[in-house]
C-alpha cells in the first residue's frame, strides 16, 4: 500500500476568489486532494467536475470533490473564501459585522471536525478576519495565516517592473501593513539586483520619485479600479493564495507578504497585518523584521492602530 502522505487542501466558499484559487491549486499541481465545500452545494459540484475534466492536463492530476466540512478532519490546510465581498464604493473595512459573523459559523464547523492543520484566509477585511479565526478556532498563532498584502507587493512589484523595464520576479519590494487603505510601500528597502531602487532613481534622470508615489497609489487603489470595472477581484488573489499554499504544502521557507499576528515585531502587539514572513509546513516559522525608515514607521504604527481598533469594536 502507498504510505506517502497525502496533502488535502479544504476550500470553503467557491465565489469567484475560492473557485479562481482552486483552479490555480488543479494547474500548479500544488496538493493532491482538493476539497470544495460551498453553501451553494451545486456550485461546489459544478466547480469539482469541471475541474476534474480538466486535470488530465495539469502536469499532475489533483482528487477533487465537493465536500462537507467533515472533510476538514484529514486536511493539512483550509483556505476560507467565503462571505460577503465589496460593493463598488465600499472599503475592506465595512465588510467586517457581516463577515465576523460568518466566520464564527465556518470556523466552529471546521474545528467540530477536528480539524489540525493551517488556516489560510482571505476574505476581506482579511487582518480582522484572520484575527477572528486564530481567535475562533483556539489554534496557535502560526497556524492562522492571512494573505495580507501578498497581492499587494504582487501588484507593486509588476508595476515597478514595467516601470524600469525588468521582470517582476526580480524586483524585491513589499507593501506592509493592513491590506486596505492604510498600506503602505517599503521603499527604503526596495530593490532590484541588491541595488536600492532609490538609488536608481537618484542617479538615473528617467526616473522620479513622483512616479514611484504615483505607482504605489495605483497599488492601493487597484482593487477599486477592477471592481468599478468587472465588480470584483479574483484571479491575482487566487495566485497568491495558490503561492502560499504551496510555500506551506512543499515546505519552502518562502518570504511571502501575509497577514500574522505581531507579538512586538516592528513595534506592535495583538494584532494581524501584513509583514514578510518565513512560510514552510508548520505555517508561519517567523517574522521577517525590516528596519524602516521613520516615516514608515509612523505610517505602518497608524496602520496597526487603525486595525486594533476595529478588533477592539468587535472582540
Ligand atoms: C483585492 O485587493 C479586493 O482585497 C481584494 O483585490
Amino acid at each position: 500500500m502507498n504510505q506517502e502522505k497525502v496533502n488535502r487542501v479544504v476550500v470553503i466558499g467557491a465565489g469567484a476568489v475560492g473557485s479562481s484559487y482552486a483552479f490555480s491549486l488543479v494547474n500548479q499541481a500544488i496538493t493532491d486532494e482538493l476539497v470544495i465545500v460551498d453553501l451553494n452545494e451545486d456550485k461546489a459540484m459544478g466547480d469539482a467536475m469541471d475541474l476534474n475534466h480538466g486535470k488530465v492536463f495539469a502536469p499532475n492530476p489533483t482528487r477533487t470533490w465537493y465536500g462537507t466540512y467533515e472533510d476538514c478532519e484529514q486536511a493539512d490546510l483550509v483556505c476560507i473564501c467565503a462571505g460577503a465581498n465589496q460593493k463598488p464604493g465600499e472599503t475592506r473595512l465595512d465588510l467586517v459585522k457581516k463577515n465576523v459573523s460568518i466566520f464564527k459559523t465556518i470556523v466552529d464547523q471546521v474545528m467540530a471536525s477536528g480539524f489540525n492543520g493551517i488556516f489560510l484566509v482571505a476574505t476581506n477585511p482579511v487582518d480582522i478576519l484572520t484575527y477572528a479565526t486564530w481567535i475562533f478556532s483556539g489554534l496557535p498563532k502560526e497556524r492562522v495565516i492571512g494573505s495580507g498584502t501578498i497581492l499587494d507587493s504582487g501588484r507593486l512589484r509588476f508595476l515597478l517592473g514595467e516601470y524600469f523595464d525588468v521582470a517582476p520576479g526580480s524586483v524585491h519590494a513589499s507593501i506592509i501593513g493592513e491590506h486596505g487603505d492604510t498600506e503602505l510601500p517599503v521603499w527604503s528597502r526596495a530593490t532590484i539586483s541588491g541595488i536600492p531602487i532609490k538609488d536608481i532613481v537618484a542617479e538615473n534622470a528617467s526616473y522620479q520619485m513622483e512616479d514611484l508615489d504615483e505607482i504605489f497609489v495605483n497599488v492601493r487603489d487597484a482593487a477599486y479600479h477592477i471592481i468599478e470595472k468587472k465588480g470584483a477581484t479574483y484571479y491575482g488573489i487566487a495566485m497568491g493564495l495558490a503561492r502560499i499554499t504551496k510555500a506551506i504544502l512543499h515546505n519552502e521557507n518562502c518570504v511571502l507578504t501575509v497577514s500574522a499576528y505581531l507579538d512586538g515585531e516592528y513595534g506592535e502587539k495583538d494584532v494581524y497585518i501584513g509583514v514578510p514572513a518565513v512560510i514552510n509546513r508548520s505555517g508561519l516559522r517567523n517574522i521577517m523584521e525590516m528596519k524602516l525608515d521613520e516615516t514608515e514607521q509612523q505610517q505602518f504604527n497608524h496602520s496597526a492602530t487603525v486595525l486594533k481598533g476595529i478588533l477592539a469594536e468587535n472582540f
